[in-house]
């Protein structure tokens, strides 16, 4: 039984990791997550009320405040996921990423040094700093190119993952200066419940559901590798409890696809369950939605996942194939208007606004 501090236990991910580890383990986890638009508290579930869940809404930079929990509830692991995410955003706002994601780190990472300096020497040698990071941060690659492995040189393109590309350069300098104990993970796309309807598979299934535009960044033969979260979750509890300190592992789906292929099968598991509504009787079917429009600036064109490393060293696994997890989660999104009205409504942040004042309001 350990106690894990999650950072971002409130975005699409960590919520993932926060709902597996209660389920799965009989660890403590202490959910650290500003509730930036990004934060759910709903992703949690029931959750959210489990006895061995313990919230704190709190900014990652408030050194103070990210000290005051490590205090409280000395942990014996960190897992740090809480980022700005969304590489569009990044695109026409990229000050909060640098904020969040560099600045912010470097705090985490500092805190969690001087913490981890006095620990008593078992738990010194046993505590674990877990950064989970990106495929984005080594570029992208061209049609025939070999797949990104732990040693691809970093090229990040994006103010994302240039900001993600910082911060593990942050944590390889905190292992190799200071000795702090590091995992870094670096993963491909995610898919699967509760993830934000500004990324390309659930906005595309809820804009196919009320009949809008899908729209598609250039030509749509970008492509990226799809891993379903649950199995990413998995992996990083493998690689926490069994990864080297100071190591790096990639972890991906092996699931390649283009972005017009994965909008197409969304439309088409749509035709079968859930028919265009009569009002749009000039459209036969979920395809005719498809609208190319201009492409993202910068777009990488290929991202792929050797996962050799976490594979043989580890044991790990994808345990999902894409066809079938896209169809679950297609499936999800039909069987939870609730969540997705609340978001699409906005309604998911006067619950949190009302439950949980920010610190500027209360002072
Ligand atoms: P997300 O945007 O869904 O969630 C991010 C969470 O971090 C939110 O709950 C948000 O409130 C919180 N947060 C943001 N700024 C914060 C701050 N300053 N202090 C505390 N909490 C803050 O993101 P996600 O898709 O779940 O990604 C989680 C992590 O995994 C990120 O580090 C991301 O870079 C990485 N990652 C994501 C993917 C993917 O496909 N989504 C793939 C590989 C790696
Ligand atoms: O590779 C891992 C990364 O995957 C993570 O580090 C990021 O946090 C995560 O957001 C994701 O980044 P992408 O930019 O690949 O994801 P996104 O869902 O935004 O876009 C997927 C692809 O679809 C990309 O090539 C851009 C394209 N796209 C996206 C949107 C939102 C479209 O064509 N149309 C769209 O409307």
């Amino acid at each position: 039984m350990m106690k894990l501090l999650v950072t971002g236990g409130a975005g699409f991910i960590g919520s993932a990791v926060v709902r597996q580890f209660l389920a799965e383990t009989d660890d403590t986890v202490i959910n650290l997550d500003k509730l930036t638009y990004a934060g759910n508290l709903d992703s949690l579930g029931d959750s959210y009320d489990h006895p061995r869940h313990i919230f704190e809404r709190v900014d990652i930079c408030d050194r103070a405040e990210v000290e005051r929990v490590f205090q409280q509830h000395r942990p014996d692991a960190v897992m740090h996921l809480a980022a700005e995410s969304h590489v569009d955003r990044s695109i026409t706002g990229p000050a909060a990423f640098i904020e969040t994601n560099v600045v912010g780190t470097s705090t985490l990472l500092d805190v969690a040094r001087g913490y981890w300096s006095e620990l008593p020497s078992e738990q010194k040698q046993r505590f674990r700093f877990h950064h989970i990071s990106t495929d984005e941060v080594y570029g992208d690659l061209g049609p025939e190119d070999p797949a990104f492995t732990e040693e691809t040189p970093y090229a990040p393109s994006s103010p994302y993952s240039a900001s993600k590309a910082s911060s593990d350069h942050l944590v390889r300098a905190w292992q190799r200066t200071y000795g702090l104990p590091t995992l870094i993970t670096n993963c491909s796309n995610n898919y699967g419940p509760y993830q934000f309807p500004e990324k390309l598979i659930p906005l595309v299934i809820l804009n196919a559901l009320e009949g809008k535009p899908l729209p598609i960044y250039g030509k749509g033969d970008n492509i990226r590798d799809w891993l379903h979260v649950e199995d990413h979750a998995r992996a990083l509890r493998t690689v926490l409890a069994q990864g080297e300190p100071g190591r790096t592992y990639n972890i991906g789906g092996r699931a390649e696809k283009t972005n017009l292929q994965v909008v197409e099968a969304i439309c088409d598991l749509l035709d079968t369950h859930y028919p265009l509504p009569t009002t749009h009787s000039r459209l036969t079917t979920h395809r005719d939605l498809i609208t190319f429009v201009s492409d993202r600036p910068g777009h990488d064109r290929r991202y792929a996942i050797d996962d050799t490393r976490i594979s043989q060293e580890l044991d790990w696994q994808p345990q999902e194939n894409f066809d079938s997890g896209l169809r679950k989660t297609v499936q999800w999104y039909l069987d939870n208007p609730e969540w997705v009205n609340r978001v699409r409504s906005g309604a998911y942040r006067e619950w949190i606004e009302a439950n949980y004042a920010s610190r500027e309001a209360v002072s």
